[in-house]
């Protein structure tokens, strides 16, 4: 399905439903610099089979291309836009949630790069609105004043060796404030670099699907 019609704040999105409408979880896909809501459908449907799929455009746009907040270079981010982005994006996921009648309490984010520096950025700042998280190749966004409690929630994180936008230490300092956020955090290395590859998806999976079988007999993801 392809709607935007009547969302308010609204982002250019694809929603797919689930296959089995009482099937959760619903993934929220989150492409990086440059991409489309096209972009990780795909990889939605390779990590959870026939779940529902609500995949957003980011709004900024950096020399035409679309990205989730704005940044003045590399890696240094607008903070202030990014604060602001979150709350939008948290919103409407709560907003879309309720127009296309998925569990607002069930949703984890798939982000790629500043994708999935906006999914990181919004397990700090609105805990609650994502049940758990893959992030692929993520930076630490900023330092929360306040660590949000993050207990209940699971995070998979894969990150390359050989990444040359994302230093090593930021994806280990990111896992461990998400940690001492008390969320479940698994971090998987590969010899790659910023790119999702093979190892990053089967990977992903193998987390997910543990993720989802511990859920349908603890209620937690
Ligand atoms: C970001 O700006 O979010 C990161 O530098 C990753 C990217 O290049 O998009």
């Amino acid at each position: 399905m392809d709607t935007n019609k009547s969302l308010p704040q609204k982002f250019v999105h694809r929603f797919v439903p689930a296959e089995d409408a009482a099937q959760a979880p619903t993934l929220l896909l989150l492409h990086g610099t440059g991409g489309t809501e096209d972009d990780l459908l795909d990889l939605g449907k390779m990590l959870v089979p026939g779940a529902a799929l609500l995949s957003l455009r980011g709004k900024v746009l950096e020399n035409g291309m679309p990205r989730f907040f704005r940044r003045l270079a590399e890696g240094v981010f607008d903070l202030e836009d990014l604060r602001f982005r979150t709350h939008e994006l948290a919103d409407f996921v709560q907003t879309a949630s309720q127009f296309y009648h998925f569990d607002a309490a069930n949703v984890i984010a798939v982000g790629y790069s500043n994708g999935a520096n906006i999914a990181a950025s919004t397990l700090l700042l609105r805990p609650g609105v994502l049940a758990g998280a893959l992030l692929f190749h993520p930076m630490l966004p900023f330092i929360p004043e306040q660590l949000p409690d993050l207990q209940g929630t699971a995070v998979f994180i894969s990150a390359g060796r050989r990444d040359p936008i994302v230093p090593q230490p930021q994806t280990e300092k990111l896992a461990q404030l998400l940690q001492e956020a008390h969320a479940t955090v698994t971090t998987h290395w590969h010899e790659g670099g910023h790119s999702i590859n093979h190892e990053d998806v089967r990977q992903g999976r193998t987390w997910i699907k543990a993720r989802l079988k511990l859920a349908a007999q603890t209620d937690l993801i």
